[in-house]
């Protein structure tokens, strides 16, 4: 979380700052500030809150300059005030920097620097690498001192850092956390992703863990920080256009994305099917088919959003492979001792790729020499490093802080990689692969077909944002479906959803069904559909509401809900794609009754780089 920007060139640097700060709002928006050097001197403007307020209080105070850093922050160590803000500077007003991740060893290294004299005046983690490049800068190398401040440090950071005696030059580092340096023609960018710097450049270097910049607006060098030898590094293309980083019309990108997802799963199959429907062509050059054949057994690790689309990927995979899968949160797998080794493959799903518990749950999996293949739509991130095999997710990026489109396409992916896997292992015959991909190629206008069809969702909105409580019910492969629901309902509204799978109800929460409590069932017809229509009954028995998704033909379940979303028939393993679009546009319509800030829930950030 967290996001930083830097430049250095010929052109103003405020507007580049702020608008990199804008586009990187998404990762953290509890207050943000920028610093400028001119003529040797550093001068930062600083504020409680979002980027808008940065905005104003720059064109009331404002700075002229060519080089300088911001940042937008996601609070972890100390509230969200202005003295709590970055840039954060030395004690005298000499170096200032801005860092996304956690410095762990903060207090101890804070106690010895107040012990050595130096006044601290925030209450962050981050403060502490300025007073202690300080008292490393001593002997006058300032590259060095960075790194020497950089190996007592412990922890994660990208960092962007300007030294007043150096105005031709800007610092950047990074362990742990996402930093990109852009080229431009005379000028260099440095930022957390590069949707920031996309509308000046998109000719970029990854800088990777343990490596630290010296930029100038001549060109750059990049040295290790363990022994400062020198690295060579290529520059990528970013296919990326800026304007999909833009809303388009839309009220909220959230919206746009959601709008999005029938090219996005599109662009997801396309190219990857061959014409005669007989091939999925997946590329994995680290990991010969012999060694995918041998697979005994299947992991899936994420968080969130993405957990959810490994759960409906546990049921796509154990159907088209028949071995056993699991599927664990992030946070949770790393501390359960797990059973891996080298005969097991390890999903790992991640929109950003730098969820911090994702990553370490892959670097435990890497310990028992696991198969690694990662789900990922972000280009060359942190867990793609790491993997022997990447699936990218072409969604473009996802700006809104609730993940839609990205959901959509991960489930894209895991269904191309079961196909791709069953061919190779022989667990699904060629009729069944055509099938299958047959109907894959239909989903793109069937989702389509959902979104044109939004008024019922639009008047549902309207009648349900004055509840306080709601619970998703959904079986099978439409459980996952169910909790992701109630988490876009939640994270988004802030009201309470739970999602339950219906078979459990009776079980307890059955107690809670009255008629203040609506029902969100999801009842595709399928394998589990009567048993659905039979939980419904209990809901009704007891005078619950209920909001349903299920088939356009489907008159049982319409006559007996409230409010009816029809979705186009598929088979009931592709449902999951269909199914989660209403509840989505349900999400979003209600908190948009609700009026608050939809691309940016509160307390929330894009990317979750801290454990
Ligand atoms: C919810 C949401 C989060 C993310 C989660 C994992 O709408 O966006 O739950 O899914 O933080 O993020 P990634 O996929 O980037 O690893």
């Amino acid at each position: 979380m967290c996001g930083i920007v830097g430049y250095i060139g010929n052109k103003q640097v405020v507007p580049i700052l702020l608008d990199g700060l804008q586009k990187l709002e998404y990762r953290g928006y509890d207050s943000a500030g920028i610093a400028v050097l001119l003529d040797g001197k550093i001068e930062r403007r600083r504020i409680e809150g979002k980027i808008a307020g940065l905005k104003e209080k720059m064109a009331k105070e404002p700075i002229n300059g060519f080089m300088g850093i911001g940042h937008t922050r996601w609070a972890t160590h100390g509230r969200p005030t202005e003295e709590n803000a970055h840039p954060h500077i030395d004690c005298k007003n000499e170096i200032v920097l801005v860092h996304n991740g956690i410095i762990e060893n903060y207090f101890t290294l804070r106690q010895e620097l107040i012990e050595l004299g130096h006044k601290f005046v925030s209450d962050t983690d981050t403060e502490v690498l300025a007073h202690l490049i300080e008292e490393n800068n001593k002997s006058g190398n300032f590259l060095e001192a960075v790194v020497k401040s950089l190996k007592e440090a412990e922890g994660s950071y990208a960092l962007a850092i300007v030294l007043d005696k150096t105005p031709d030059k800007l610092y950047a580092a990074r362990l742990g956390s996402p930093l990109v340096i852009g080229i431009g023609e005379g000028e260099y960018y440095i930022a957390s992703d590069v949707l920031a710097i996309l509308n000046y450049t998109k000719k970029v270097i990854f800088l990777e863990d343990g490596e630290i910049a010296e930029v100038s607006k001549e060109g750059f060098h990049i040295y290790t920080i363990a022994d400062l030898s020198r690295v060579n590094k290529k520059a990528q293309l970013i296919t990326w256009d800026p304007i999909t980083a833009e809303k388009s019309g839309y009220r909220h990108f959230m919206l746009k994305e959601i709008y999005e997802q029938p090219r996005v799963i599109e662009e997801n199959i396309k190219g990857r099917l061959s014409k005669d429907k007989e091939e999925v062509y997946l590329d994995f050059p680290d990991l010969p088919d012999k060694e995918l054949e041998g697979i005994k057994k299947v992991l899936i690790i994420a968080c969130g959003t993405s957990y959810h689309a490994g759960l409906v990927g546990k049921f796509i995979l154990e159907k088209i492979l028949r071995i056993s899968v699991e599927v664990d949160i992030g946070s949770e797998f790393r501390y359960r001792d797990p059973i891996i080794d080298k005969n097991t493959l390890l999903i790992a799903i991640s929109q950003s790729g730098e969820t911090a518990d994702t990553i370490a749950a892959v670097k435990e999996a890497q310990k028992s020499n696991a198969k690694i293949i990662s789900i990922c739509n972000v280009l060359d991130s942190s867990i793609t490093r790491l993997s022997h095999g990447v699936i990218y997710t072409h969604a473009g990026p996802e700006v809104g802080v609730a993940s839609t489109k990205a959901f959509t396409a991960q489930l894209t992916a895991l269904y191309l990689l079961a196909l791709y896997l069953g061919k190779l292992r022989k667990s699904i015959s060629k009729i069944e692969l055509i099938e299958l991909i047959d109907e894959l190629l239909k989903l793109p206008k069937k989702v389509e077909a959902i979104l044109e069809n939004d008024k019922d969702i639009i008047k549902c909105s309207k009648t349900y944002f004055k509840y306080k409580n709601f619970l998703y019910l959904g079986r099978g492969i439409n459980y996952p479906i169910a909790l992701e629901g109630a988490l876009k309902l939640k994270e988004i509204s802030y009201l309470h959803a739970e999602g339950y799978p219906a078979g459990e109800m009776k079980h307890g929460p059955i107690a809670l069904i009255d008629e203040n409590m609506p029902i969100v069932a999801i009842v595709p017809h399928g394998q589990v559909y009567d048993k659905m229509v039979s939980n419904l009954r209990e809901v009704q028995a007891r005078q619950g509401v209920i909001v349903a998704v299920g088939y356009k033909n489907d008159e049982i379940v319409k006559e007996m809900s409230d409010y009816f979303f029809t979705i186009p028939e598929t088979i009931d393993f592709l449902t999951p794609i269909l199914t989660i679009i209403p509840l989505q546009l349900l999400a979003y319509h209600v908190a948009l009754k609700l009026g608050v800030d939809i691309d940016q829930p509160r307390n929330l950030a894009k990317s979750v780089t801290v454990e």
